[in-house]
């Protein structure tokens, strides 16, 4: 399974752009359901382009979902998504093998454009679903090239007519759990495989739009300059301060320059703020002290600064009982973690009892290449996945 999912999208640097509904994204889709089709599961998709594999009645109540994502950040690594999909599978096929008698329903999911590379906004497939996420929000949504997700959905062959929450869909489904890989350092020096989450950090992300005065790079007195490149400079400077000083986190990972000239002082910088902290308190005073700093510093500069709230995602607690029965089951020892990365879980917890499974991630790094996991700890993971599975099904 592995080997034909990982030539799909993949850059020259070694990381992956699977991007919501491209080409790449629609390849995994394929593998998605050709795995469903040699399985004998029923093959569906859902209003939203949440793929599904069915075992048992899929209209009946109290479903056992497992699943993740397959689509990926600008060179991300191999496994943040693919790898809960493939243990899925994988998990699956394991219950079959040990005679597993299931008594409710089975799905596995794959949730559309978790990352939000495309569209700017993360975990789409799964906020539609779940309605924190309307269908005018979804047709309001763009790509960097001006198309939008609806006519990036039929470019790609899916009609977006039934785009929008489902909450028939959402209401039969019993419990979720996401196998991920984990994408910090807390498993990377133990002696521990795996991990059960416990929570989301609430994040967001913000657009703050530094409006200066282009110029001629050789003739502008730097006095005479109203250049918001030295504002957003020293914002990502004042944020990555602050949430030091906050036990946050605060990154400018995306930034877009205006005219992008090489020999001109620009017009307007564009950086995009993601924001993570352990409480929704800590996080908002942040983000408000990172804008006083670049409202204080613009005025200095001669800098117009406008701040625009593109998502916010609020603390994440999983469910107690799902995750003690997971600790228990597991072993008593098993790290029991929170996390600042967002996940469809995360998403579905708001509705649904929601679990997460941690797999080991040596090398600590993740959105780029370089993330990794051991063969043995992705076995860990389909088997310790399979165990939580039978316990629910
Ligand atoms: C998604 O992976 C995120 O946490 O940004
Ligand atoms: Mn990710
Ligand atoms: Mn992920
Ligand atoms: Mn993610």
């Amino acid at each position: 399974m592995w080997k034909e999912l990982l030539p799909l999208g993949r850059a020259e640097s070694g990381g992956y752009r699977r991007f919501a509904w491209t080409g790449p994204d629609q390849e995994c889709r394929q593998w998605f359901r050709a795995q469903a089709a040699s399985r004998g599961l029923a093959y569906e998709v859902d209003g939203n382009g949440n793929q599904w594999a069915w075992f048992g009645d899929k209209s009946a109540e109290n479903a056992v979902v497992t699943g993740s994502h397959l689509d990926s950040v600008p060179d991300g690594g191999a496994f943040d998504g693919p790898l809960g999909v493939l243990s899925a599978f994988a998990a699956y096929d394991e219950l079959h093998s040990r005679g597993t008698a299931f008594t409710r329903p089975f799905a596995i999911v794959n949730f559309c454009d978790e990352e939000g590379a495309r569209f700017g906004l993360s975990c789409v497939g799964s906020r539609l679903m779940t309605g924190s996420l309307t269908a005018e929000g979804a047709h309001a949504l763009r790509d960097a090239d001006g198309t939008t997700l609806p006519r990036a959905m039929e470019a790609a062959g899916h009609d977006p007519a039934a785009l929008g929450p489902d909450p028939e869909r959402l209401a039969r489904i019993g419990a979720f759990v996401e196998l991920h890989i984990e994408q910090g350092r807390a498993l990377a020096e133990t002696d521990h495989p795996l991990a059960v989450a416990s929570a989301i950090w609430p994040h967001g992300r913000w657009r703050f739009d530094f409006h200066g005065e282009a110029n001629h790079a050789g003739t502008t007195r730097l006095e005479d300059r109203r250049d918001p490149m030295l504002t957003y400079a020293n914002t990502v400077l004042a944020a990555r301060k602050k949430a030091r000083l906050a036990g946050a986190l605060a990154t400018f990972g995306k930034v877009a320059v205006e005219p992008n000239g090489v020999n001109a002082v620009p017009s307007l910088v564009r950086g995009w703020l993601d924001s993570r902290a352990p409480d929704e308190g800590t996080l908002a005073s942040l983000v408000a002290e990172i804008e006083r700093a670049a409202g204080e510093r613009g005025g200095r500069d001669g800098v117009d600064v406008r701040v625009t709230r593109e998502s916010a995602t609020p603390l994440v607690e999983f469910d107690h009982a799902l995750r003690d029965r997971m600790a228990a089951l597991l072993g008593k020892d098993i790290p029991v973690l929170p996390t600042g990365a967002g996940h469809d879980a995360g998403i579905l917890s708001a509705s649904v009892p929601t679990a997460m499974l941690y797999v080991r991630n040596p090398t600590g790094v993740s959105h780029a290449p370089a993330e990794s996991a051991e063969e043995d700890d992705c076995a860990a993971g389909v088997t310790a996945l399979a165990d939580v599975l039978e316990g629910l099904v």
